[in-house]
């Protein structure tokens, strides 16, 4: 009941170009009327995002596309029908609908259903398309609770649909579609081994340059907590650090560490990827001088863990 009462709210705070932070299976969104630009103008206030990093767009069902792409090529469909709803982000060529803020004035637009029912039906109830970038401070560590919104961003939102925590746990795989050349933006909840399963092999980015980045919005920097992430050997000795807190899979946990983050000592990254945001929100929060990261298995959704890590990581 109180769940309807919310969603009544949070549709009419859609309509008239409020800002809801939504649940989704990856991560937490920061949603205003995709068709709005100033409530789109808003999403980039609130995030202190700059704008040439363009937003995903967010539908209820695959059927929408009409509504904010031009065009949905074969290829990209296959993909589509697949794995929506779910954590894939195609990049489509845009309608006129969608203001150039929204794709910082390219002509694509990245476009994806959520696979969340809570937010598929608060969007059918708005019966609008949604911008939304992950609900955090630009380049800060991604939301995963409703709670992580609230300490983030609490005051600058109108409202925050609480959906409980996100089921993957690592933002939306992007892919690029051109004609039948299919290129990996960002590695995420869609491992690579899936695509490839379904249409063959997909080019990987270019190695990122400091000055360039693959996608707009790729920057090295990028999902890190305030305290120094350091990616460290399992065999390395930390024991002379004084407030070491540690991010692994599954160990082996070097003496001295004062904080302590197993994500899976099964040694499963899908289970490590639900877990890995709040583990990190956690160790940010446990006063530490340093958090050390191991890396994790380069197969399935350790590659983008191991992504975010690695930006996590960046400049400290
Ligand atoms: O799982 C997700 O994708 C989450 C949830 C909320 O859906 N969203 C998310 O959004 O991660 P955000 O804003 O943190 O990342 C969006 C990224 C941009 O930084 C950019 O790299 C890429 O998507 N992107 C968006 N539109 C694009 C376009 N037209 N061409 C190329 N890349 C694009
Ligand atoms: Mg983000």
């Amino acid at each position: 009941m109180t769940v309807d009462v919310d969603l009544q709210r949070a549709a009419e705070t859609l309509k008239q170009g409020g800002l809801v932070a939504i649940p989704t299976e990856t991560v937490y969104g920061l949603a205003a009327n995709a068709f709005d630009s100033q409530a789109v103008a808003r999403i980039f206030a609130a995030k202190d995002r700059p704008f040439f990093d363009p937003l995903i767009v967010h539908l209820a069902d695959i059927d929408w596309w009409p509504r904010v792409a031009s065009s949905f090529p074969p290829l990209a469909r296959k993909l589509a029908e697949q794995f929506w709803p779910g954590p894939l982000t195609l990049i489509l060529p845009k309608s006129d609908a969608i203001p150039d803020l929204v794709t910082s004035g390219m002509p694509t637009v990245g476009v994806r259903v959520p696979d969340h029912p809570l937010t598929r039906k608060l969007l059918k109830l708005a019966d609008l398309p949604v911008a939304a970038p992950s609900a955090n401070p630009f380049g800060r560590l991604s939301p995963t609770t409703a709670e992580h919104v609230r300490q983030q961003l609490g005051n600058r939102v109108d409202v925050i649909l609480d959906g409980g925590p996100c089921r993957v746990g690592v933002e939306s795989t992007i892919l690029q579609v051109c004609d039948d050349e299919v290129m990996l933006l960002r590695p995420g909840g869609i491992p690579q081994e899936a695509i490839e399963a379904l249409i063959g092999k997909i080019s990987l980015p270019r190695q990122v340059s400091k000055t360039e980045p693959t996608a707009p919005g790729m920057l090295d920097s990028h999902y890190a907590p305030r305290t120094r992430l350091m990616i460290v050997d399992a065999s390395v000795d930390i024991s002379d650090c004084s407030r070491a807190g540690l991010i692994s899979l599954a160990g082996p946990v070097p003496a001295g560490v004062a904080a302590v983050e197993l994500l899976s000592p099964s040694g499963d990254v899908v289970e490590a990827a639900a877990r890995f945001f709040q583990a990190l929100h956690r160790l940010d929060q446990a006063g530490l001088d340093v958090i050390f990261a191991h890396r994790f298995p380069d197969q399935g959704l350790g590659r983008a863990l191991n992504d975010r890590l690695r930006r996590a990581a960046h400049g400290s």
